[in-house]
């Protein structure tokens, strides 16, 4: 008698429960927040990462994820995140699914459901990457999914993390150390996602100093200034380039957010606050400060700043971001520990 076996009739881990700590053991875990790592998940994490870039060095894929299927479903566009995210799967030999801009070319074009979205998708695959316009979708769609983890490609201006795990791993990378760092986050800290994550790893280790430079208009929110305090980070809000610190060690521009505003002439005031120059280098960086922007850089970064060797924007950070969502990937598909 032949039995049929489907590829995903266990359910996951942690179905229906969110926010879940990784405890050490990220197989068949949703991964939607910074918030659920530790330092030693972290160290787990990163340990793999020389592994990853040997296996993307190879003309051969591996073949750690042969026989996987990974969903990449991206509401929002995306080129780092799903390009990324496509090419670690591929690296380690699996394939997958690629839903971009659903609300188009998909069904959801005609009017379906989130729920049914991620319910077929689940059907079809070991794993769903999802980026969303509004906050909490990723966890909504981790709660609907029964038996396949998803992962947080970005939350309207909610959360990064794999874009933060990837900017922690290019700081240790740097300095060999996550502890006692002074940084600039420069930008719109109110709606980068991708500083909410990154504050929220760095406030993980001791003695870490985040200058917020932004206009008053982007300031990170109260709460999340109450919150990342609580956590340790030491905070300073401020609004004039004049007051960066000459020590960083970490420069991390942001884009301000066009697409999180609903009133234009609000965002021609700010769009063009901060602007990395060579000036600016000049005058504020150290001979060691690294310059990082999670990109695209919209007009915030001279290019002429790309030659510094300094400028990790472009080299070490992109090509980051696809091996440690290599490893990601293996971890949570129970392919490595
Ligand atoms: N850093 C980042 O999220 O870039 P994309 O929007 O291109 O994915």
């Amino acid at each position: 008698m032949l039995i049929l076996v489907f590829r995903n009739n266990i359910p996951k881990t942690m179905s229906g429960n969110s926010f879940t700590k990784i405890n050490g053991d990220f197989k068949h875990k949703d991964i939607l927040s910074l918030s659920q790592f530790s330092t030693s998940d972290l160290t787990l994490l990163f340990k793999h990462i020389p592994t990853m870039k040997v296996l993307a060095a190879n003309a051969k894929p591996s073949e750690l994820l042969a026989g996987n299927i990974v969903t990449l479903l991206f509401y929002e566009p995306s080129s780092r995140t799903f390009g990324s995210f496509g090419a670690a799967v591929k690296q380690l030999g699996g394939q997958t699914i690629d839903i971009i801009n659903p609300q188009q070319f998909s069904s959801v074009a005609k009017g379906e459901n989130l729920e049914d979205t991620i319910r077929v998708f689940e059907a079809y695959g070991d794993a769903i990457v999802i980026r969303h316009p509004e906050v909490g979708t990723a966890q909504r769609a981790a709660n609907i999914a029964q038996f396949v983890p998803v992962l947080n490609a970005g939350d309207g201006n909610g959360e990064h993390p794999t874009q933060a795990l990837l900017d922690l791993y290019t700081i240790y990378e740097k300095f060999n150390r996550l502890d006692n760092l002074t940084c600039v986050f420069a930008g719109d800290p109110l709606n980068s996602r991708t500083i909410h994550s990154l504050m929220d790893g760095l406030s993980l280790y001791n003695g870490n100093t985040i200058y917020l430079l932004s206009p008053k208009e982007l300031q990170l929110s109260q709460n999340d200034i109450t919150k990342f305090t609580k956590k340790g980070l030491k905070l300073h809000i401020i609004n004039n380039g004049k007051d960066m610190p000459k020590t960083a060690d970490v420069w991390y521009w942001t884009r301000v957010q066009k697409e999180r505003f609903t009133d234009l002439k609000a965002y021609d005031k700010v769009k063009d606050s901060f602007y990395l120059t060579k000036e600016l280098v000049s005058q504020f960086a150290g001979k060691d400060t690294i310059f990082m922007d999670p990109l695209p850089r919209v007009g915030k970064i001279d290019m002429l700043v790309d030659e510094d060797p300094r400028s990790e924007y472009l080299r070490s950070q992109i090509r980051n971001g696809m091996y440690v969502r290599m490893a990601l990937m293996a971890l949570v598909l129970g392919k490595i520990k």
